[in-house]
């Protein structure tokens, strides 16, 4: 299976939609009344994910390290899903971050289309996922570059402007590796596993990390449309920083849409198709989705923690018991995210492809 080369038609810029003023939104925005916001009888959960200080992890108390272990554990398997704070990320960085991204997206259109995305790589500024003729698309631009490995990082690739826009994102990205690295291991312990089980199976220095920054301009009718449609993360796992203010992100639990009203200074963390596969299914990755707002602009960085694309991602062996034979089949995950991007965002039925005859 191979990306086509170009779009199959026209890219038009949601940013430009917005600003042009109109006040219905063009029928290719319109989803089916099932997947709207609101959909008939449905109503939304009142919970909120957990919230997990992360601070406990660098604890001189050996029972405090243990007990924010079982809460991130606990929150993987039960949500997929948590809020972290006291992660260790500077809050001031994580402010100039979404700051200067911002400032990209309001750069003149003429700047921003030097950046334009291909269906190859995905790299660059873009504004539909998926390749199929006459999809129905989502309410949002975005930019998606490479960081890790350091061959696939391409600075001329990477936005010139704002000024110091790249040694921001460059710091920015280097610690959330750092932040990833750390959780990788608490998943590992709580799983039973040696602490460097999932950063191993990931391909150890090899790891892959991009950051997809989306943009959700002001809708004038959010009831009939998606800045993101429901999906679950095909990679790793995703620390997510979302607009301090305005909230928008979804997730799904008991069949009902729970909205995450966002902690200051927190990430947002979940699971994505990868640790399910390698966890046999004990973490979660959970289906999630973006609605957008007729009053305000929404500015959310999506940093994804994934394997080398090149090895076999399967169930940990050690995690495998007559009782728990192995969920899924072993596939590379350059092979697994080639579906995302041709079909563009399809709910779960991705990892639930990968199931074991039975
Ligand atoms: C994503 C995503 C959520 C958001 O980019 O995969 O789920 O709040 N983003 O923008
Ligand atoms: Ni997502």
């Amino acid at each position: 299976m191979n990306c086509s080369q170009e779009w199959p038609e026209p890219i038009i810029r949601v940013q430009s939609l917005s600003e042009s003023g109109l006040n219905k939104i063009p029928d290719r925005y319109v989803k089916p009344p099932t997947e709207r916001p609101v959909s008939a009888g449905e109503e939304e959960g009142k919970v909120d994910i957990p919230l997990i200080d992360l601070g406990g992890l660098f604890s001189a108390d050996p029972a405090t390290v243990q007990m924010t272990v079982g809460r991130v554990g606990e929150a993987c398997r039960e949500w997929g899903f948590f809020q972290a704070v006291n992660h260790g990320v500077r809050p001031d960085l994580m402010d100039r971050a979404r700051e200067v991204w911002r400032e990209f997206f309001h750069l003149p259109m003429e700047v921003k289309q030097g950046y334009a995305n291909s269906p190859r790589t995905y790299e660059g500024y873009g504004s539909r996922l998926g390749v199929e003729k006459g999809a129905i698309l989502d309410w949002s631009d975005y930019y998606f570059l490479h960081y890790l490995p350091p061959n696939l990082k391409d600075c001329d690739k990477w936005p010139a402007q704002p000024p110091h826009h790249r040694e921001v994102i460059e710091e920015y990205l280097g610690e959330l590796v750092k932040l990833s690295g750390r959780l990788m291991k608490v998943l590992s312990i709580n799983l039973g596993l040696d602490e460097d089980y999932l950063q191993n199976a990931f391909g150890g220095e090899d790891i892959g990390a991009c950051l997809r920054t989306n943009f959700y301009p002001k809708c004038p009718q959010p009831d009939l449309t998606l800045g993101l449609s429901s999906h679950s993360d095909p990679g790793g796992m995703t620390i997510l920083l979302p607009d301090h203010d305005v909230p928008g992100l979804q997730v799904r639990r008991d069949g009902k849409w729970i909205t995450v009203r966002p902690a200051p200074h927190a990430f947002v963390v979940n699971i994505g198709d990868q640790i399910q596969v390698l966890s046999n299914a004990i973490y979660k990755s959970i289906e999630h989705r973006v609605i957008v707002n007729p009053n305000l602009e929404r500015v959310s960085l999506a940093f994804f923690y994934n394997p080398r694309g090149d090895i076999l991602i399967e169930p940990a062996k050690d995690l495998i018991t007559p009782e728990n034979p192995p969920l899924y089949l072993p596939m590379t995950f350059n092979e697994y995210r080639l579906f995302i991007r041709l079909k563009g965002p399809r709910g779960k039925s991705q990892v639930e492809s990968l199931k074991c005859p039975k």
